[in-house]
């Protein structure tokens, strides 16, 4: 189970402090899959990098598993069950999509082991096991590694940072129903942040952050319906086709 409790992240701004997080406390049980949800700019990412330990945060608590990282940096947060894809991934010249791919399982994959992570995030295998993570991969492909590597992990706690940026709508499609199989397993928990309403279909709960603060939260059921249609609360509709994002309050 992770635990955040009254987590706040302030930076010193040119106008004195930022909040950045302003006092978030979420409970996300052991199987869970939860889309955070909300503006550019609301601070999903930054609370993605306070779990994943790239963020101190200037208050409150991260528990896992009943254990407290707050003071842990990445590497131990890694070895705790904790993996992060980045909303931007890194890309590492010199290394084979190969190499990275048993670098994060931890372990030597069979060729057969390799394709299927590829697969999964909707690249065509073996076009791709001998290929540099280099620049010559272009945003999506780089986008999809990202991903296929956090699967090979296998960390018991998955967060992924709009995993749909830059993915065209065939691989995405594979992508949801990855993210759909992995659910129903039920061996980690999944954090995914996104702004689009067919992963947002997969939530067991939705988290809306908006401004640094949970504008929203609970289950799919109940929340979704108020992104869908409620003028007042602080939505972002622009991925619906609708409006674009507004905020008030
Ligand atoms: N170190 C920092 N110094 C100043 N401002 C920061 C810092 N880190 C984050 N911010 C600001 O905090 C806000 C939240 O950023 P964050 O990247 O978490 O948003 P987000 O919800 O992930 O947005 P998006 O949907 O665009 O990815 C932004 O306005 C960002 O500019
Ligand atoms: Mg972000």
């Amino acid at each position: 189970m992770l635990e955040i409790k009254n987590l706040s992240y302030e930076v010193q701004g040119e106008e004195g402090c930022l909040g950045i997080l302003r006092d978030i406390s979420l409970t996300i049980p052991d199987g869970k899959l939860v889309v955070v949800t909300g503006p550019n700019g609301g601070g999903k990412t930054t609370l993605a990098r306070a779990i994943m330990g790239l963020v101190t945060p200037t208050a409150g608590q991260i528990l896992w598993n009943g254990q407290d990282v707050t003071a842990l940096g990445i590497t131990q947060r890694a070895k705790a069950g904790i993996s992060y894809a980045f909303q931007q991934p890194a890309r590492f010249k010199g290394l084979r999509i190969g190499d990275l791919l048993e670098l994060a399982a931890g372990t030597v994959l069979r060729h057969d082991e390799q394709c299927q992570y590829l697969t999964r995030v909707g690249l065509c295998a073996n076009d791709y096991i001998d290929r540099e993570m280099d620049a010559s991969l272009s945003g999506g492909e780089v986008k999809r590694v990202e991903i296929a590597t956090v699967l090979a992990r296998r960390a018991p706690l998955m967060i992924f940072d709009e995993p749909e940026a830059g993915i065209d709508l065939w691989s995405f499609s594979q992508l949801t129903r990855t993210f759909r199989a992995l659910h129903q397993e039920g061996d980690a928990t999944l954090i995914i942040i996104s702004h689009q309403e067919r992963i947002i279909d997969l939530a067991d709960d939705i988290v809306l952050l908006s401004q640094g603060r949970i504008a929203a939260q609970g289950p799919r059921g109940e929340i979704l319906p108020r992104l869908l249609t409620d003028s007042s609360a602080p939505v972002e509709r622009s991925c619906y086709g609708k409006k674009e994002a507004e905020y008030r309050g």
